[in-house]
């Protein structure tokens, strides 16, 4: 079982900076749906660090729900639900339901349709003042990219055209046609940003 766990070094830079931010942005119990989980590192982490919460992780990547679920095995925490199989870019939301989503480095690695679907998805099934919660590198008006982001842009577009980092006033105004409202932006390590919208 545990042969199916992945590991990803950035999570483990970047998951207490967004765990101590995470803890100013969710509700103090509910069931968070994040988006994108990966190898399911950050998922054992912050459901471990939030334990009134239920953490509910996602992928739609078969090898990495097996790494998901083989980090939670051996966690063994309650409140880990097992991985969805959920593709932003192409989900049927009805019927779902969450107290807050997270989505963590997945909107510049994925074409833009995710994030239509993404903040359809979040306009659909959030309460209202309930937050969604993105992280990791955008394009902000008026400032020219660091070297760091800029140099991983053009790796990113190398790699596939349809992914790259995303305009901030892009992604406002497409959380904006979902009814979602942008509350915060945080600086974070390394050139990323914590974005929060919450449901109008
Ligand atoms: C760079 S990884 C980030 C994983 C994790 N959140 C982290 O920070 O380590 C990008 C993830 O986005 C997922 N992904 C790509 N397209 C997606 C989509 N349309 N909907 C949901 N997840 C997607 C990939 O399967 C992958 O696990």
């Amino acid at each position: 079982m545990n042969d199916a766990r992945r590991s990803a070094p950035a999570t483990l830079r970047n998951r207490e900076p967004i765990l101590a931010l995470l803890h100013t942005v969710l509700p103090p119990v509910g069931l968070v749906l994040e988006i994108a989980s990966g190898t399911g590192e950050h998922a054992v982490h912050f459901a471990a660090a939030l334990p009134a919460l239920r953490w509910r992780p996602s992928d739609p990547d078969a090898g990495a729900r097996q790494s998901i679920a083989a980090w939670a095995a051996e966690a063994k925490l309650p409140n880990l639900l097992a991985p969805l199989a959920l593709d932003a870019a192409n989900t049927d939301w009805a019927g779902m339901r969450a107290d807050a989503i997270v989505c963590i480095n997945m909107i510049h690695i994925s074409p833009w349709g995710a994030t239509k679907g993404l903040m359809r998805g979040a306009g659909a099934i959030l309460p209202i003042g309930a937050p969604l919660m993105l992280y990791g590198p955008f394009v902000r008006a008026g400032r020219p990219l660091e070297p760091s982001n800029a140099a991983f842009d053009a790796d990113l577009r190398r790699r596939d055209p349809a992914w790259g980092l995303r305009a901030l006033d892009a992604v406002e105004d497409c959380a904006s046609a979902r009814g979602l409202t942008l509350d915060r932006v945080i600086e974070m390590p390394a050139n990323n940003l914590s974005v929060v919208f919450r449901k109008g």
